[in-house]
Order: structure tokens, then sequence, then C-alpha cells
């Protein structure tokens, strides 16, 4: 099971204060922390033990070619690197995808302040490629409640506030209007939504909750309840504007969930409940899950930016002077002491901060590999590998608020308003073709355009004048029955 942890201090960012004891890696939608040893040294956060702890599967390089063979795309560079790394029954949206049965992609954000970083925009830029590639509708959902309820200090009227700003940073990524709905908790809580929560809630224990995130008897019963709320969204009947009124077909549609990984234990919980869950007789979809890792804080790989500790991140407000400063200034480094020892022995691109901004935001890989090679032959100095790393984050961070000073509040209410989506899927899952018992059939497209190979081309034909053929016969028939019925005068 997970590791528990005391799910108090969700607005005390975890890494604020000097850590002194040996403690254990603590991930959970409230703290992340990597374990820290014997000596106070906090060490990088172990991703392959999350995916054993929570029981989640691996991309691995099958999958990878799969995913590609059925989109006809090359993997975004967060699968390629690993950055994207785990997941819950991705091969069923894939399976899905081929049939050309509907699935939808949700993601979400806690608006807990206006000062969006690097790190939150992580999950947001692959959940655009998600959407781009799949062409599937997209919720966000915005947790202005759970912020309410986790902060000891915020008021309603301060997370609703944020809602605004962090929607209009979300829809700055670059999101199709057409098939993207954003929503507050506070604002759209009720109707079918409200009877999902509750179907939820009906369907864990105090004990369950507390197993999973580590509440105790002081934690106040909202937060108790709060992850019905995450959990409902995953079910597409939540969203009858979008999905339709009729509940035996919305309840077998299912969620793609991008998410940071900390957020797993709440989609865990939905998904033991779905396959308990009905709907006159018909069973409620399973949400799917895609897991990315964080991006690390400016001090080192055993914790994530936050946005209440200023030297911890780059924001996406920051000037191209800031973001020079803080890299140069406090981004921790794999290079050797002195330039002779660096030189000599060469430096950790493992931990070297820069160099991991760069496997997120450097999307050309020989570049990023001609720098792995160079700094760890001691050929490139830290001060090197820095200076690309700011040209590239300034790079990041402009051309974001470029597109983000085009966001108005007209844009969020046309994002935000409660209205039918339009969205395409598939192209070519409309034309099946049937598997052929000699084994030659080719399901990959010849150019990964949704165009078909002239094998299934030829297929098709032989199907199609197939058909015709058996049309033709029994158009024949029938005259030949009518004639009969008419009577022999008829027959001339
Ligand atoms: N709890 C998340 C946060 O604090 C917000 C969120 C809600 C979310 N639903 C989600 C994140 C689904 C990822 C996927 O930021």
């Amino acid at each position: 099971m997970a590791t528990k942890v005391d799910a108090t201090a969700h607005d005390e960012p975890s890494n604020s204060e000097p850590v002194q004891k040996q403690q254990k890696q603590t991930v959970d939608p409230y703290n992340v922390q990597g374990e820290v040893d014997e000596n106070g040294v906090v060490k990088a956060i172990d991703y392959n033990k999350l995916v054993d702890e929570f029981g989640t599967k691996k991309i691995d390089d099958e999958l990878l070619a799969r995913l590609e063979r059925v989109t006809g795309k090359r993997p975004h560079h967060f699968l390629r690197r690993g950055i994207v790394f785990s997941h819950r029954d991705l091969e069923l949206i894939l399976d899905r995808y081929e049939r050309g049965e509907p699935f939808f992609l949700y993601t979400g954000r806690g608006p807990s302040s206006d000062s969006v970083h690097v790190g939150h925009t992580i999950p947001f830029e692959f959940t655009k490629w998600l959407q781009d590639t799949f062409d599937v509708p997209l919720i966000i959902m915005l947790t202005d409640d759970e912020k309410y309820l986790f902060s000891e200090k915020k008021t309603i009227e301060e997370v609703q506030g944020y809602c605004n700003s962090n929607a209009k940073d979300i829809i700055a990524i670059g999101f199709d209007p057409a098939k993207t709905f954003i929503f507050s908790d506070f604002d759209y809580v009720g109707g079918a939504f409200y009877r999902n929560i509750v179907r939820l809630s009906k369907h864990i224990t105090l004990n369950q909750a507390r197993a999973i995130f580590g509440f105790n008897e002081s934690s106040n019963i909202g937060r108790i309840h709060f992850g019905s709320i995450q959990g409902a969204t995953s079910w597409a009947s939540s969203f009858p504007h979008i999905f339709g009124e009729d509940e035996k077909e919305t309840v077998g549609i299912p969620a793609l969930i991008p998410c940071a990984i900390d957020q797993d234990p709440y989609f865990r919980m939905t998904r033991d409940v779905s396959a308990r869950l009905k709907y006159q007789g018909k069973p409620y979809a399973k949400p799917s899950l895609i897991h990315a890792l964080f991006l690390p804080a400016l001090q080192g790989p055993g914790t994530k930016m936050s946005a209440s500790i200023d030297e911890s991140a780059i924001f996406m407000r920051d000037t191209p002077n800031q973001i020079k400063n803080k890299i140069n200034k406090h981004a921790f480094s794999g290079g050797k002491v002195s330039e002779e020892e660096h030189r000599q022995l060469g430096g950790d691109t493992s931990v070297d901060v820069a160099f991991q901004y760069l496997r997120f935001f450097l999307e050309d890989d020989e570049e990023l590999e001609r720098i792995k090679v160079a700094y760890e032959t001691g050929e490139m100095l830290t001060g090197e590998l820095k200076a690309i790393c700011i040209r590239e984050l300034q790079r990041y961070v402009a051309a974001f608020q470029d597109r983000r000073a085009k966001v108005d509040d007209e844009t969020v209410k046309l994002f935000m308003e409660t209205r039918p989506l339009k969205w395409g899927g598939n192209p070519r899952a409309p034309i099946v073709i049937p598997k052929v018992e000699n084994g030659d059939a080719d399901e990959s497209p010849a150019d990964g355009e949704g165009k078909m190979t002239k094998n299934q081309l030829k297929k098709l034909e032989k199907m199609r004048q197939a058909e015709a053929k058996k049309a033709q016969k029994a158009k024949e028939k029938a005259e030949q029955a009518a004639a009969k019925a008419a009577g022999p005068s008829a027959t001339v």
C-alpha cells in the first residue's frame, strides 16, 4: 500500500524546513520528498520504487512502439525520455482508439496561487499532445474546494480568484476550445456530477481513506470526502452536456488521466470503486492513467518545485534576467569542485539540475546527447551547461508569455461554459479491416498519416467487390421471385 503520511501539512511546502532526521521517501497528493539518509542528505526520488509500491506499470519500448503504430505519430519526447514513465491500462485506451470507441482526457489543477511555475506546465504540455494526437474531449478540473480544505489560511474567495488566472495559464498552453471544458468545483458541482460524487463516496469507508491518504482523527471531514470529488470527474456520466444524457451509454466511456505520479492514490481508489459499480447492469469504466515524474526543484532531484518558495522554481512570469540569475545562483550542479577535477572526471548529469531541465525543455535528441557526452567527459563546464539551460528556459517562458498575453476573460468564459464539445477521434477507425486467417494482414499504416497500405486497400477493394456481387445476386433473386409471384404471363 501507499506510504502513509500526515496529510495535514498541505499548505506548508515539505521542503521549507531544514530536514535532519532520517526519513523514508514520501510521495502522495500532499507531500513529495525523497528519502533522507542518516546524514540528513535528501536523495533523488526513486520512481521505480513508486511503481512497485503503487502497483502501476512502467511504460516500456513495446508499448511506445504500439502507441506509435496506433496513432501514426512519433511519441512525445517526455515519453521517449522516460519523463512520462508509468501507466495503468493505457493498452485499453489504445484498443478503444483502434476500434473508434470513445474515451476522453481528464486532468486538473489545484488553484493554490497565482504563481504558476514551469513544473506545473509539464502535465499540461503532455495533455495538449495527447489531445492533438487522439482528437478527443478534454476535461480540466480546477479544485478550488480542495485548496480551501487543505489550507489553514486561504479563504474561499481567495481560491476562487486563483481559478480565473490559473485557467488563463492553462489555456495559454494551447488547448483547442472546441474540445476542452474547464470547470471549477465550486461552480460545477450539482446534477449528474454530484450524483456521481455521492455514488463514489458511498463506496469508500473511512478506513480506506485513511489507508490511502494517511488521514487521522484530527483531519477535517471535508478533506476525507474530497477524494470522491476528484474521483467522480473520471466518469463520463458526470458530463451529460458533453457525452449525452443516456447513463447506460456514458458509464462505459473511460477517462485517460495524464497526471504527476503523486495524484495516483485518488485514481487507484476510483478504479477500485468503478470495478464494483454498475448502472442498470452496465459496468462503470475504470479510468486509465499515464504518469509523469516531477520537474525537480532548483535545489536538486530530491523534491519538486514549490510555488511558495521563490528560489526553488522558475515561474511563468519570470523575466529573462530572473531566469538567468536563478539558474546561475541556485541550480544544483553535478559538476566537480574545481575545473581541473571536472576536466579530468567529468560531471554527473543524473543529479545536475540544469541538465535535467534540458531533458524536459530541449526537444532535439541529438543536441541533448551531444551535451550529455560533453558534460560527462569534462569537455563542457557547469557554466556552459547552465548557459544552454538558461537559453532554453528563457525561450520556453517567453513563448508562453506571448500566448498568455492574448488570453482574456472572454476566452476563459468560452472554455468554462457548460456546452457540447466537438471532436473527431480516430480518422482511420470507421473502416474496419477484418483480420485475415492466413495472418498476412498489415495493421500498421504505410506512412503514419492515416492512409492505408496497398495490402489493406486491395483487401478493402476485394471486400467491396464481394459485397457488390452478393447484392447483385440478391437483387436478381428478388426479381425472379417477384416475377414468379406475378404469374406465368409476366415471365416473358
Ligand atoms: N489535486 C490536483 C492538484 O492539487 C488537481 C487535480 C484534480 C488533478 N484532478 C486532477 C491533477 C486530475 C491531475 C489529474 O493539483
